[in-house]
């Protein structure tokens, strides 16, 4: 198998790791990608962007001459296809980009290629994929196209690659067995088979699981906030009895996945995704609910002390400890403050420069600041002097 030639399309945070990975492990890889700039990056041995080892990866397989970028692919015998899938307006999925791909690699596929989609996909995206390979003249009956969604946590990329347990979905058993064979020949962890339909589910129903969770102790925060209740203490408490495990509550949920994806699931499931469809609508009416509440403190305080509150918003990441804003609903709060014209401190310490916001440092915020909002228990928020200060705490900081 190692003597196979490999095309991966894309090479953002999914696809660059996995073609230097597969280029480590002795596969000749041709990496594909729209942005030039990033194909003259690889090509120099370097990479466009942060993840632990992932440079050492791509040095080396650059220098060993296994793996090289351009902005067309070519003929190999196993296609590899990474790229975006967001949402449009309104929720509404948007396979655009996987389309492009597929029509890009169409030229090059010939008899006996795998096709492998690894985007997280609506259910009927590899389907589709195959109906796109053929409308552009490729025999589709002579190749294997399979779905592996790619589950791998930012930070952790080069180390869950090769650990974690993959699934593979072929659009039919043959092209599942095959596609199966060439994960197992460099993933560490199991690899399970299933359809391409029940691969793409999996993938989506992992993520909505999540969200679900998360509305479900969202939820709660809210109403504890309304019964006079700490949440964190009965969070705890019902967490003792053997069977129940609430996750924290927050600010709302983010990130490019679980914040996106359930809405895969909504969108084709139409009124009979009642509860998926609410955990996402609870975890959006949170952020809203927070932003509320800021707003009314900030009220209070005037009122109080006849001068406009200044808030200190701390933490702008969806999650602690990282630097990622995507869909980071504390980074959509402290916009709607500062779009509202209140008086913002925007705190970030993973960040040290933004376009958008004068950043200050965490503890020059916490000491200027009338209102201490904690919307990220970063760990540099623990344990901090917040006395005298109005404290509005939604992640749980010392929690
Ligand atoms: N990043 C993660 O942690 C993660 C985890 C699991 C699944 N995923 C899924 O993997 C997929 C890719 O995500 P990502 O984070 O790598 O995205 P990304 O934006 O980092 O990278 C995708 C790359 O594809 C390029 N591209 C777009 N269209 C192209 C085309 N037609 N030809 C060549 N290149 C093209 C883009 O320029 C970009 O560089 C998405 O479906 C995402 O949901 C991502």
């Amino acid at each position: 198998m190692r003597n196979k030639t490999i095309c991966v399309v894309g090479l953002g945070y999914i696809g660059l790791p996995t073609a230097a990975l597969l280029s480590n492990r002795g596969y000749k890889v041709h990496g594909v990608e729209i942005i030039q700039s990033t194909v003259d990056t690889i090509n120099h041995g370097k990479i466009h962007i942060v993840e632990p080892g992932l440079d050492t990866f791509v040095r080396s397989a650059v220098n060993s001459g296994r793996l090289e970028a351009d902005t067309l692919p070519k003929e190999s015998d196993i296609f590899i296809i990474a790229v975006p899938t967001p949402f449009y307006e309104g929720f509404v999925p948007n396979i655009d980009f996987v389309i492009d791909a597929t029509k890009s690699i169409a030229p090059y596929v010939k008899a006996g290629n795998i096709v492998i989609l690894e985007s997280t996909s609506p259910v009927g995206t590899t389907e589709k994929v195959a109906e796109v390979l053929e409308q552009n003249g490729v025999d589709i009956s002579s190749i294997y196209i399979a779905h592996c969604p790619e589950r791998v946590l930012p930070g952790q990329i080069m180390q869950e690659l090769v650990a974690n347990d993959r699934i593979v979905g072929g659009i039919t058993p043959e092209a599942t067995k095959v596609t199966a064979a060439f994960y197992k020949t460099f993933v560490d962890g199991e690899v399970l088979q299933t359809d391409a339909k029940t691969a793409e589910m999996a993938k989506l129903t992992e993520n909505s699981f999540r969200d679900t969770n998360i509305a479900f102790a969202n939820e709660l925060s809210i109403l504890c906030d309304k019964f006079g209740i700490d949440v964190w203490e009965l969070i705890a408490l019902a967490n003792r009895h053997p069977r129940v495990n609430i996750l924290r509550p927050g600010a709302g949920v983010g990130g490019h996945c679980i914040a996106v994806d359930p809405w895969f699931i909504v969108h084709k499931g139409g009124k009979d995704a009642k509860m998926i469809r609410t955990a996402r609508e609870v975890n959006m009416y949170k952020t809203e609910w927070v932003i509320e509440k800021i707003k009314n403190a900030a009220l209070t305080y005037e009122k109080e002390h006849g001068s406009e509150a200044k808030i200190a918003c701390m933490g702008l990441a969806f999650k602690p400890n990282i630097d990622d804003l995507r869909e980071s609903p504390a980074l959509y709060i402290t916009r709607r403050l500062v779009s509202e014209n209140l008086d913002v401190l925007a705190v970030e310490p993973n960040i040290h420069k933004s376009d958008e916001f004068t950043l200050v440092d965490f503890e020059q915020a916490v000491n200027e600041a009338d209102i201490v909002v904690f919307l990220v228990s970063h760990k540099e928020f623990g344990n901090l002097n917040t006395e005298y200060k109005i404290v509005l705490d939604f992640c749980g900081v010392n929690k």
